[in-house]
Formats: structure tokens, C-alpha cells, sequence
């Protein structure tokens, strides 16, 4: 007689939005036909983008016949010297831009599992000389915190924000790079941080096209770029999906933490099928040979128990009420020893990722 499937009594059907039986759950992303109209959200940082309020200006006779000709150069007929600027231009070198960071998601199953901790030391980690195993390549690497209303992102790094945030959302255009380099606070890691409101707003403050220039932003400017995930399933976080290469689901091996972490990313697979998802699995020991009990709750989460937090609550709670990242405050202790180990496998895997692009 085989075991019984511990995580099979919930929810453990086909997945995708249509799965199950009763009535599909709808679509808490963007539609399809939305989509089309918020092209510019999902254009990937390297590609063009029109410039938001910037229209083609019109043709009046106080327009410049320069600028006209570059309109319609076709319909035009270019004079000898036209057609020597053309040739110049054309020897002109191609702008060359660096190829954007890498976006790493850190989602979490429930609340208070450990997902804020594991996302600040992975991106103090990753900012170390330590992560890239190289002395004098430190990355550039941005933390965001997403969670609006409660996030603990600042307090844990002992920042205080400075309204960066709420500044982004206030202007009347989208953020641009300076912008969003003004509403950064920096760590004394070298860590960038985009913190939460000091005082909660309403989750719904943000929006995509918003939300997507500031990634944009950080994303040309840092070779990584972590988010903190927010606690619900907003719309504007579709913008994060169609960046991100990677997703870290933090979660316990409790069943209504895994069937809740299957249900979150049955969800964002709908519309991030590529996504490269792992799960960490908080306050777990990492076990000499993962069991079936294991495989079930990876097979049910639909992604593989990649890493391993173990439980420490003293040094948790001695390093947040001090504001000191764990890894730097108990770098021997085991928690921060994974959370190395875990920086240690991302890097490459972005690397290599980033190679392939
Ligand atoms: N491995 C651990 N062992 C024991 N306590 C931990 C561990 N990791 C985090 N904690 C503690 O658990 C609490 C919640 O951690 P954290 O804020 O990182 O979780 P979260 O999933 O982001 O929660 P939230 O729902 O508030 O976003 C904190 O007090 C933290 O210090
Ligand atoms: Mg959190």
C-alpha cells in the first residue's frame, strides 16, 4: 500500500486559471486586450520606448525643414547635401547600451514565513565581493519593496525612508533614471533601496505602466534588481512578471502553506509561463536526502525545494531589533551560511542566464 498524498486532500488538480472544476478564478492580470494598449509594459529595457507626453510634432511652416525630411524621408527628395548628412550619420557608432540587470521575485506563501529576511540578505549578499567569488567585482544591486503598506525592508537595514516612493508615484509623468536614483536610499553594503512608505498607501496607489518605468530605471542602472513582493495579487504586478527571470516562493512545508503557494503561482504562470520559479523553504533544515514528502510538496508547489532556511529565532530577532542584515550580523551561524550558499547558486544561474540573452 502507497502513502497517501499529504497535500493531495486540498488542491491538487491540473493547474493553470482554468483547472479544477466549478467556475475559472478571473484573471487577476492584465487581460489579453489590455495588453495590447500597455505595449511599452512589457517592452524589455534594451528596446526603444515612446516617450510618454512626447508626440510627433506637427508639420507648420515654423517647423524646420530638418525635421520634416527625418518624418517623411521618403516622400522627400534630398539634395546632395542631405544625402551626405544620411552617409554620416549611418558611420556614426550604433549608441551602445549595457544589457539590463537581472529581476529576481521573493514571494511568500502566508505571512510572517520569513520572505522580507531572506529577500534583504540575498541582496546584501549578492552586493558582497563574497557572492561573485571575484575581489574587486562588487555588483550593483537594488531591493524593492513592493509591500506598500507594511513593509520592513528600511527598519531591518536600519533606514529611514525619505518619501522616495511616494515622490515616484506624485510625478505627473512616469519616473525617469534620475528620478528614481533620487528616491533611493543607500545601505552602507552599497545596497540600493527602494523602501516602502514610511506610513501605509493604498496598494492600488501604484499602477503597471508606473511600476514598469521603475523598473526600467533600476534595472538599466543595477546588475540585479530584488523585489519584495507585495502581500496581494495586484494588477501592476505585471510589469514584474514580464521582467523577471527568476521567482523565489518562500514558504514552510505546513499543507496550507504549500497549496497556498500552488495557488499563488498557478496564477502568475498564467501570465509568466517562462518564469524560472524555485522555492525556498523557511525555517527547515536542508535534509541529507529529500524524502516523499518532499517531492510531494515540491510536485504540489510545482517547483523545486531549492533552498533551505533554517529556523533561528534568536539571532532573526536580535539582528532586526538592531537593524543588521542577519548575514552580517551572525555570518557563521547556519541561516546566514544558506542564505550565502543560496547567493552563491543565483549568481551563476543569472550569469549564465545573462550570457544567453
Ligand atoms: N529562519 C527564521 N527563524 C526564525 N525566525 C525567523 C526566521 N526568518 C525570519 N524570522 C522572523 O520571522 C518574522 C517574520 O519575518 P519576515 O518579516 O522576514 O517574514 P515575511 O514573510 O516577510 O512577513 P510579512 O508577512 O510581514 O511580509 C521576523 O520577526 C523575523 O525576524
Ligand atoms: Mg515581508
Amino acid at each position: 500500500m502507497t502513502a497517501p498524498n499529504l497535500y493531495s486532500s486540498t488542491d491538487t488538480g491540473p493547474r493553470g486559471l482554468s483547472a479544477g472544476v466549478g467556475p475559472a478564478p478571473s484573471p487577476l492580470l492584465l487581460p489579453k486586450s489590455a495588453r495590447k494598449r500597455d505595449e511599452h509594459i512589457h517592452r524589455r529595457p534594451d528596446q526603444p520606448r515612446p516617450l510618454p507626453g512626447v508626440s510627433t510634432p506637427p508639420k507648420g511652416k515654423d517647423t524646420p525643414a530638418s525635421a520634416v525630411a527625418d518624418q517623411d524621408q521618403p516622400a522627400q527628395p534630398q539634395t546632395g547635401n542631405a544625402i551626405a548628412t544620411t552617409a554620416q550619420n549611418r558611420l556614426l557608432p550604433v549608441q551602445w547600451a549595457p544589457p539590463p540587470g537581472s529581476l529576481i521575485l521573493v514571494g511568500r506563501a502566508r505571512g510572517g514565513i520569513g520572505a522580507t529576511s531572506f529577500a534583504v540578505n540575498l541582496a546584501i549578499e549578492l552586493c558582497s565581493k563574497r557572492a561573485t567569488g571575484r575581489s574587486r567585482d562588487r555588483k550593483k544591486v537594488a531591493l524593492v519593496d513592493f509591500d506598500v503598506q507594511f513593509g520592513t525592508v528600511a527598519n531591518s537595514l536600519d533606514l529611514t525612508d525619505r518619501g522616495g516612493l511616494v515622490d515616484l508615484l506624485r510625478l505627473p509623468r512616469h519616473p525617469d533614471a534620475q528620478a528614481v536614483r533620487n528616491a533611493l536610499l543607500t545601505h552602507n553594503s552599497g545596497l540600493r533601496v527602494l523602501a516602502a512608505p514610511a506610513n501605509p498607501i493604498p496598494l492600488d496607489a501604484l499602477d503597471a505602466p508606473r511600476v514598469a518605468a521603475i523598473l526600467d530605471a533600476l534595472m538599466a542602472d543595477n546588475d540585479t534588481v530584488i523585489i519584495d513582493m507585495p502581500p496581494a495579487l495586484m494588477r501592476w504586478i505585471e510589469p514584474l512578471l514580464a521582467r523577471a527571470e527568476r521567482m523565489l516562493v518562500v514558504t514552510n512545508l505546513a499543507v496550507t502553506s504549500v497549496t497556498s503557494a500552488r495557488r499563488m503561482l498557478n496564477i502568475l504562470r498564467e501570465d509568466a509561463p517562462n518564469l524560472t520559479i524555485e522555492t525556498v523553504v523557511s525555517r527547515e533544515s536542508k535534509p541529507i536526502l529529500q524524502g516523499k514528502l518532499h517531492r510531494q510538496a515540491a510536485e504540489t508547489i510545482g517547483a523545486p525545494l531549492s533552498y533551505w532556511l533554517p529556523e533561528d529565532a534568536r539571532n532573526a530577532r536580535l539582528a532586526l531589533d538592531r537593524g543588521e542584515p542577519m548575514v552580517t550580523f551572525a555570518p557563521r551561524s547556519s541561516w546566514s551560511r544558506a542564505v550565502r550558499r543560496a547567493a552563491q547558486t543565483i549568481h551563476k544561474s543569472a550569469a549564465r542566464q545573462q550570457l544567453q540573452r
